[in-house]
């Protein structure tokens, strides 16, 4: 099935007579005929128990994401942070590294590099440029896995994810890879070998910037018995010794995770929320078009514009990353565009301020234009050294393109360019 007929019909099957759409199930409890039914549920809890863990309206998007994917299973998460926070707690413990490309989007490099370090895991970060040896140097033998963005938010990298998968797998480990910007429209990271792929379900794939969350989703391909990963191949005491990788296969990593992380954490999503993101996945495809076609003609405005040092765009034929975007990105580098004003962060405020239909939030990858200064917000936690690692300078503007008329963006560019 062809990207926009998945979107639309995956993941719920109307029967005659039911709802033409995903029906809401919004309850945190289901009923069960007996009470041994329920005793069994303890021991291995495959069916739709409590709300904290599981609910038929948000597994029924969790289906569509991973077939969109290309993936085994899914797990949403309540934002796009708990899902790359329990990728990891699903291989790390304290005490265990892992492995991350430096060009991630702010927060996760906060989440890795401070918080989880609270929590006895270290996070050694690499070059995505880095060569083979140099990455080789950073592992350890407490090495569990890889992590990196497709298109890295908002430095606009391409990670080369075979390049990573390939040394990932010689390492024995997998590979977790941030698909948030490019979308499984734009780019199926398990095709190119990653093992595990997370969503900010908060950007395009909501798309109206109507609730946060996340996704996590499995590739079903990883060998979790291969001597490194004894959490899979060992009882769980918790589930009366459940040993994963026997009972659930080419599903374990994705189980595990909603066996013991969600049930003990809870950051599931509510049925209303899983359902307003099916709406925004529904339209998905054509949106993403529309967003690539847009941003192309807006980031070739701003590289004519004398007020522009430098545009970074991977859709732009002369872009570092252009010929690895050809390969991993081939319909199109999403509408989020890096600018670097002339005059940098005075400049870059004043550019800012004098926009009047993009509109200035603590958000991206929205239907509506909107524009952020990273190194004064979402980046504001980070040294000058870890700016400089992620990509971003202080004029860098966060432009990312809606899905307006093209013609009405550039007009308010240029209006603001006029009043700088
Ligand atoms: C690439 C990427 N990953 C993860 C996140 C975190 O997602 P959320 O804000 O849904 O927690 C973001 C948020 O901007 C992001 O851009």
């Amino acid at each position: 099935m062809k990207d926009e007929t998945l979107c639309l019909h995956a993941g719920y099957a109307p029967e005659d007579g039911g709802p033409g759409v995903m029906p809401i199930v919004q309850s945190t409890t289901y009923r069960f005929k007996s009470t041994e039914h329920i005793g069994d549920l303890f021991n291995l809890p495959n069916e739709y128990m409590y709300s904290r863990f599981a609910n038929p309206t948000v597994d029924a998007v969790e289906k569509k994401i991973a077939e969109f994917e290309g993936g085994v299973g899914a797990m949403c998460t309540t934002s796009g942070q708990a899902a790359s926070l329990l990728s990891v707690l699903n291989l790390c413990s304290a005490g265990d590294s892992f492995i991350s490309t430096s060009t991630i989007y702010g927060g996760t490099v906060n989440l890795f590099a401070v918080t989880l370090k609270r929590f006895g895991i270290e996070c050694i970060f690499v070059d995505p440029e880095a060569s083979e040896e140099e990455l080789q140097a950073a592992v350890k033998p407490n090495t569990r896995l890889v992590f990196g963005e497709t298109l890295a938010n908002p430095a606009l990298t391409v990670l080369d994810i075979e390049k990573f998968a390939s040394f990932a797998h010689k390492n024995d480990i997998p590979l977790i890879i941030d698909n948030t910007f490019a979308t499984p429209y734009l780019c199926k990271p398990i095709e190119h070998g990653a093992d595990i792929v997370v969503h900010s379900t908060s950007k395009y794939m909501d798309g109206h910037a109507l609730q946060i969350g996340g996704v996590i989703v499995d590739g079903g391909k990883f060998d979790w018995t291969n001597g490194k990963f004894p959490e899979f191949t060992e009882p769980d005491e918790s589930y009366h010794g459940i040993v994963y990788s026997e009972t659930f296969g080419n599903m374990a990593y994705i189980i595990k995770a909603r066996m013991q992380l969600m049930r003990d954490i809870g950051a599931y999503p509510a049925a209303h929320s899983a359902f307003l993101l099916n709406l925004g996945l529904e339209t998905l495809p054509i949106r993403m078009d529309r967003y690539c076609s847009n941003a192309i003609k807006v980031a070739e405005y701003f590289k004519k514009s004398d007020k522009i040092d430098k545009v970074t765009y991977p859709g732009l034929p002369d872009d570092p990353y252009h010929e690895l975007a050809k390969k991993y990105l081939p319909k199109g580098t999403s509408g989020v565009i890096a600018i670097h004003i002339k005059g940098g962060k005075a400049a870059a405020v004043k550019f800012m301020d004098g926009l009047k239909l993009a509109s200035k939030e603590v958000h991206v990858a929205d239907i509506r234009t909107c524009v952020l200064h990273p190194a004064t917000a979402t980046h504001r936690q980070l040294t000058d050294e870890q700016l400089i690692a992620c990509g971003i300078d202080p004029g860098l503007i966060r432009f990312s393109v809606g899905l307006e008329n093209v013609e009405d963006i550039i007009e308010d560019i240029e209006q603001a360019f006029k009043n700088m």
